[in-house]
């Protein structure tokens, strides 16, 4: 099955004190209730692709929110900083203390938001092959090895998504530099090394693999 804690689709689950939703994507483009601004930056929008995993990751993001802070979709808009990570406006204004992060993939949507700062992301199985394509770029000395990233498919999507979501805590845009700032010491139990520290878990879906980060 895979390293990680199951996460069920379409419930949410709470982990390192933040809430997490997962939603299989759907085809095509997922009805959403959108506010004004969301609805101008989707109008701005042209490929189809991008139309529709956008859609997923806000309906995912507005669902989420709706269920664990009771801020129905009506409310909410989410909208991007200059770095691209998501901001959520409440009644059209940016909303303190309510911090939230989005990932798509081709099978799945998912976003994770709490009180302060959180990363996420997931990495379908099918995808988890690529780091080896990349494993110069990607490890450091020894470190796939040491946490077995290998060893499987599931291994491999786990490692991506913890280093994607780990790089995302920093929202803002902290990319450099890149994958290797963040350590995967070892998939059971989750822990990476990254500077600042940071706190990871890791959920497992049917097909990917999804990480959460936190500040320690
Ligand atoms: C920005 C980045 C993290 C997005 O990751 P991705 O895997 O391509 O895509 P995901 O679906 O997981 O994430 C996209 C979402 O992240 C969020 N996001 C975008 N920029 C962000 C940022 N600076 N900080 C936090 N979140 C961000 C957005 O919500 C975006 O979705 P949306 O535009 O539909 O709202 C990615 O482009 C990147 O730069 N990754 C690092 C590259 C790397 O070295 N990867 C190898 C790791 S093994």
């Amino acid at each position: 099955m895979g390293p990680g804690v199951p996460l069920k689709p379409g419930v949410v689950q709470e982990v390192l004190g933040a809430f997490v939703l997962a939603e299989a994507r759907e085809e095509g483009e997922v009805a959403v209730t959108l506010g004004p601004r969301e609805t101008a930056l989707l109008a701005d929008m042209p490929w189809p692709l991008r139309r529709s995993e956008w859609l997923a990751g806000r309906r995912v993001a507005k669902r989420l929110l709706d269920e664990a802070f009771g801020l129905p979709a009506e409310r909410t808009q989410v909208v991007p900083l200059e770095s691209g990570a998501p901001q959520v406006l409440v009644d059209g204004e940016p909303r303190a203390g309510l911090v939230l992060n989005i990932s798509h993939t081709k099978g799945w949507a998912v976003a994770a938001a709490a009180g302060d700062r959180v990363g996420v992301d997931v990495c379908d199985d099918v995808d988890g092959v690529r780091i080896a394509r990349i494993a110069r770029r990607v490890f450091s000395a020894g470190e796939a090895d040491a946490c077995g990233a290998f060893a499987s498919v599931q291994s491999q999507a786990a490692v991506w998504a913890l280093k994607e979501a780990g790089l995302k805590l920093f929202i803002g845009g902290v990319f450099d530099p890149g994958a290797r700032a963040i350590r995967v010491e070892s998939l059971e139990p989750p822990v990476v090394t990254a500077k600042p520290a940071m706190r990871v878990a890791l959920l497992r879906l049917p097909t990917a693999a999804v990480a959460v980060s936190r500040d320690v």
